[in-house]
This record gives structure tokens, C-alpha cells and sequence, in this order.
């Protein structure tokens, strides 16, 4: 199994783990599906809290399976997601049919005959859909009208599902995937089954790095300058996970096992846990080149906390002629690697800390 996105040490996120437990013992209750959403800026911990509820379910004995956007309109590669964990051969069988046999044909069978097989498989024991980048569902030309048919049609079918086992479709991605999927037909996720992931809390993300310090340090006679670490880092962290990660990947790669802990290495990790921040930041501009990324650098500087579509468009109008796209494709670059993130009220903001200090140094002197 790949284990990607599980964080090396996880901390926080108990009000969104008490919901998603809450819900798979409802959903088991009720005997009907439901539905799951965490949504977020790139990099504040989706991808790890996902991995954690699919250990719950695990654990609680359910079948989880882990979707790409491609399986909602490929009933076939659907079917080789749920049999992946499950032995099938039981279901084909129970309604009379060998399953080698029926498996061997499965590429002269008709889309219904799949879905059927599949609808039962996932009705027969408790089943978690995982469908993490969920966003990429929204963007343009992906889907072929036939295919767009096909994944309205999967959700509407799943969203409802009547199971006694228990059924949950948990979707992960940028802040705008509630906006994509209500235009896919989903619209009734429920308000306490739907989160906007915020930075963790001051003592998650202390926690965090206490974890990956003291991994390697086993003297106890160092509390005190492990806090000292603890509290450098956290001037350039901001509570974010991906920064958090970029520093505490510094220290497992920098500091020995009972390494004495120095000032200079402390030094060290600090400026390489700079380079991988810049990166990361580097990777949101990617669909950017140089000329367009010192627009964007401009325009954070002009724009209020909250703005919205029509004042960055505005903007872009002044420099349209240094700009190598159109204003539209600028701002779904943008929008796609969330640097501009749809905010609840329908506002957007830019959400990854430092990022403007980060692009204004970069960028905005020239
Ligand atoms: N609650 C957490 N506790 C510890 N580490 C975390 C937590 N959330 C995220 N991380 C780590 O932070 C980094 C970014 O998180 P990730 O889940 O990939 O973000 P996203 O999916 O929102 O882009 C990863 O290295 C991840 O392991
Ligand atoms: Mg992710």
C-alpha cells in the first residue's frame, strides 16, 4: 500500500476526526450513504487527515477505496478498486454466476451489468470512497459530455446509497471543490460533514516538531534547547503543515541519531528548511513564467486580504501587454495551484503564509 500521504507524526484535526468517525457510525445506523468533505489551501494537511480517517475506517473493518477522478466514469477500473480489498467471489457467486468466468468477460459486459455488480459489492460490507484532489474534477475540457453524464450519474447514485452496512464517499481538495461538485450534481453534503481546514493550532504544531527533534535526541538533559528549537522554527512555520514539513524533513536529514544539538545546526536546519519553503512556493507558480510571475507579485501587493475576481481582472487589464496569457487563463493558473483560494463568504484570499513576502522578494523589485 502506498503510504504517501501519511504524516510521520500526526497531530490535531480532532473535531474534523470526531465528525468523520461520527458519520461512518451514522451512515451504518441510517443504513444510507453520505458524504465527506475536507477542503483547503495547498499544503495546510488534506492529503495527511484524509490518511488518518482511511486508518479509522480501516481499523473499523471497512473496505476503503481509493479513487482517482478517471474510475467515476470507468465502471471497470471501478470494479479493480473494490475487489482490490474484498473477495468478490462470494457476491458473483450469491447470484449465481462464477466469478472467474464472469471476471474473464468482464470487458464484453455492458456498463449496467458492472455497476450492478459493483453497487452490490460495495452493499455488501461497510465502504469508504476516497477521492482525494477532488477539485480536478472542475477543470475544463477533462470530460467528454458522455463521461460528464457518467460521474453526475455515479454521484447522484452513491450519494444516497441505501446500505445497511454503512457507505461513505469522503472527498478531499482546494477550497473550490464544494463549488465543483455542486456543479456536478452533488449539492446536499451536509454543513457538519464539510470543512475548510485552517492552520493547526499553536500546540499541534509544537507537537509536531517536539516529535521529529526528539526522535533523534535521547538525553533528557536537553528540554530546554529542544523548546529553543521548537521556538525558531515556529517563526517560520505559521502553523502550516507543509512549511512544518519542510523544516522537520531538514532535521531527519541533518541531525544524527544523539547528535548533540548546536547552534549551528539548528542554523543549518533553518536555512535548508528555507530552500524546500521556497520551493513549495516556487511549484504554485509553476504555470507562470518569469514576466507573469512579477505581475502576480505586483498585483499581491495592490490587492486588500480579501478580494475578488474582478479586481485582480481589473488589474490585469493595466498589464495586459507584459502578460504571456489572457487575464482568464492567469487567474485558473492561479486558482488551480490556490494561490487565490475561494473563501466561504465567496470572497478569495491568498492563503499560504509568507507567500506575498516571498513573491515580493522574488519578484517585485524590478
Ligand atoms: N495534522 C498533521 N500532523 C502532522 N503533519 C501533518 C499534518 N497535516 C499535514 N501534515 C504534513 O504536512 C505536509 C502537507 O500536508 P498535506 O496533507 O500533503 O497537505 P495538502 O494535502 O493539504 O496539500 C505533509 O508532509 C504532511 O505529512
Ligand atoms: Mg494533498
Amino acid at each position: 500500500m502506498i503510504e504517501r500521504d501519511k504524516a510521520k507524526y500526526f497531530h490535531g484535526r480532532k473535531e474534523e476526526l470526531k465528525q468523520f468517525k461520527f458519520l461512518l457510525d451514522l451512515s451504518k445506523k441510517r443504513g444510507i450513504g453520505s458524504s465527506f468533505l475536507i477542503q483547503g489551501a495547498p499544503g495546510v494537511g488534506k492529503s495527511a487527515l484524509i490518511h488518518e480517517c482511511e486508518e479509522i475506517a480501516r481499523k473499523l473493518k471497512w473496505n476503503v477505496v481509493k479513487l482517482g477522478i478517471r474510475s467515476l466514469s470507468n465502471e471497470t477500473d471501478l470494479f479493480n478498486h473494490i475487489t482490490k480489498n474484498t473477495n468478490p467471489k462470494e457476491i458473483i457467486k450469491s447470484q449465481g454466476v462464477n466469478f472467474q468466468v464472469w471476471k474473464a468477460s468482464i470487458q464484453t459486459k455492458s456498463r449496467e451489468e458492472i455497476d450492478y455488480v459493483n453497487e452490490d459489492l460495495v452493499k455488501s460490507r461497510p465502504t469508504l470512497f476516497v477521492l482525494d484532489e477532488a477539485q480536478n474534477l472542475g477543470i475544463k475540457d477533462t470530460f467528454s459530455n458522455e463521461d460528464k453524464k457518467q460521474i453526475v450519474d455515479f454521484l447522484d447514485r452513491h450519494h444516497n446509497l441505501k446500505t445497511n452496512n454503512g457507505f461513505v464517499m469522503f472527498f478531499g481538495g482546494l477550497s473550490h471543490t464544494r463549488k465543483v461538485l455542486v456543479e456536478f450534481g452533488l449539492s446536499r453534503i451536509n454543513e457538519e460533514c464539510c470543512f475548510n481546514l485552517q492552520p493547526l493550532d499553536n500546540s499541534s504544531e509544537r507537537a509536531i516538531i517536539r516529535d521529529w527533534i526528539t526522535e533523534k535526541v535521547k538525553y533528557k538533559g536537553y528540554k530546554s534547547e529542544i523548546e529553543h528549537w521548537i521556538d525558531q522554527i515556529t517563526t517560520r512555520t505559521s502553523r502550516w503543515p507543509r512549511h512544518i514539513a519542510s523544516y522537520c524533513n531538514q532535521i531527519d536529514v541533518h541531525l544524527q541519531k544523539n547528535e548533540v544539538l548546536t547552534d549551528g545546526q539548528l542554523k543549518m536546519i533553518l536555512e535548508r528548511g528555507d530552500v524546500l519553503k521556497a520551493k513549495y512556493y516556487n511549484q504554485r507558480c509553476e504555470k507562470l513564467l518569469r514576466t507573469d510571475r512579477k505581475i502576480l507579485a505586483k498585483l499581491v501587493q495592490h490587492l486588500p486580504s480579501i478580494f475578488d475576481k474582478i479586481d485582480v481582472i481589473e488589474f490585469l487589464k493595466k498589464e495586459k501587454d507584459l502578460l504571456t496569457m489572457t487575464k482568464e487563463e492567469f487567474w485558473d493558473a492561479s486558482v488551480a495551484k490556490g494561490v487565490f483560494h475561494l473563501r466561504v463568504d465567496g470572497a478569495f484570499s491568498i492563503p499560504i503564509p509568507s507567500f506575498k513576502t516571498w513573491l515580493f522578494e522574488q519578484y517585485g523589485n524590478s
